[in-house]
């Protein structure tokens, strides 16, 4: 097993690439804490690692709550002893309008979800790391924040912040031993791009937009985060792995 004895938080694990990724590292001998806002979910993704034989509980977290997410950090080290993997998820799209016509309101709350989570699981995490001798972070990123998407805005800006957070994090913690990377999905099958799929004009050329021609599901972005976590990917820090089916190729 490649996580045996390792512990693991995942946010935004009630659903789509949270939830499988919550289930991979359970199977591969990790405890995990499952962190999200979605109570329902998220206890089903616990349901579903325990009654297998694995060790989850959920924590019902607001990413963007820094009291929240350092709760959550010490409920997982007081119920398994230590922290060695952050897996910072949870996420959020925009609605589709161009700059001028977003609201403030909208901005501050996908920059908040989406880019402020993130800081606050690195924030928190790292202390709890270092006491461990070391550890893995794994941010989501996404294709749009490596590249920009017209009506996009807030998504944009969150994503490609969370890249350069990424690596930020990694120069300032890799000598205590903590690994750093970033994932770049493209699109792939979960709740958030439900509304791309209810619309007949663009689902069509979205849903065929890479070098492979399909979309992709969780458990091929899971597969990418376990390598990230894993001592596999031990010389790599600072980076951001694409897993969108050759999107930016294009
Ligand atoms: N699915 C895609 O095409 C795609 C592509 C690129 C990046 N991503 C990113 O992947 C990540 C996971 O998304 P997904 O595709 O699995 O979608 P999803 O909607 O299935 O899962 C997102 C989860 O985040 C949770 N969440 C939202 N706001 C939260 C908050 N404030 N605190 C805690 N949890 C919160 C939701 O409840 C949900 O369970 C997101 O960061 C998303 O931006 C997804």
């Amino acid at each position: 097993m490649r996580l045996e004895n390792k512990v693991a938080i995942v946010t935004g694990g009630a659903s789509g690439i949270g939830r499988e990724t919550a289930i991979l590292f359970a199977r591969e001998g990790a405890k995990v804490a499952v962190a999200d806002v979605d109570l329902i979910g998220g206890e089903e993704t616990v349901q579903l690692i325990n009654e297998n034989g694995g060790h989850s509980f959920f924590l019902q977290t607001d990413v963007t709550s820094s009291e929240q997410i350092k709760l959550l950090v010490d409920e997982t080290v007081n119920r398994f002893g230590s922290l060695h993997i952050m897996f910072n998820n949870a996420g959020i799209g925009n609605s589709e309008v161009r700059s001028v016509d977003m609201s403030e309101e909208e901005w501050d709350r996908v920059v908040d979800i989406n880019l402020k989570g993130v800081f606050l699981g690195i924030k928190h995490a790292v202390p709890e790391m270092v006491k461990s001798g070391g550890g893995s972070i794994i941010n989501t990123s996404s294709l749009l924040g490596l590249k920009g998407q017209k009506y996009m805005a807030a998504y944009n800006a969150s994503k490609g912040g969370v890249v350069v957070l990424t690596k930020n994090a990694a120069l300032e913690y890799g000598k205590q031993s903590i690994r750093v990377n970033a994932i770049a999905p493209g699109v792939i099958d979960t709740k958030i791009i439900e509304g791309w799929k209810q619309n007949e004009f663009k689902w069509p050329i979205i849903s065929k937009a890479n070098a492979l021609g399909r979309i992709g599901q969780p458990k091929e972005v899971a597969n990418a985060v376990l390598f990230l976590a894993s001592d596999e990917a031990s010389f790599i820090t600072g980076t951001t792995l694409s897993v969108d089916g050759g999107g930016l190729t294009f």
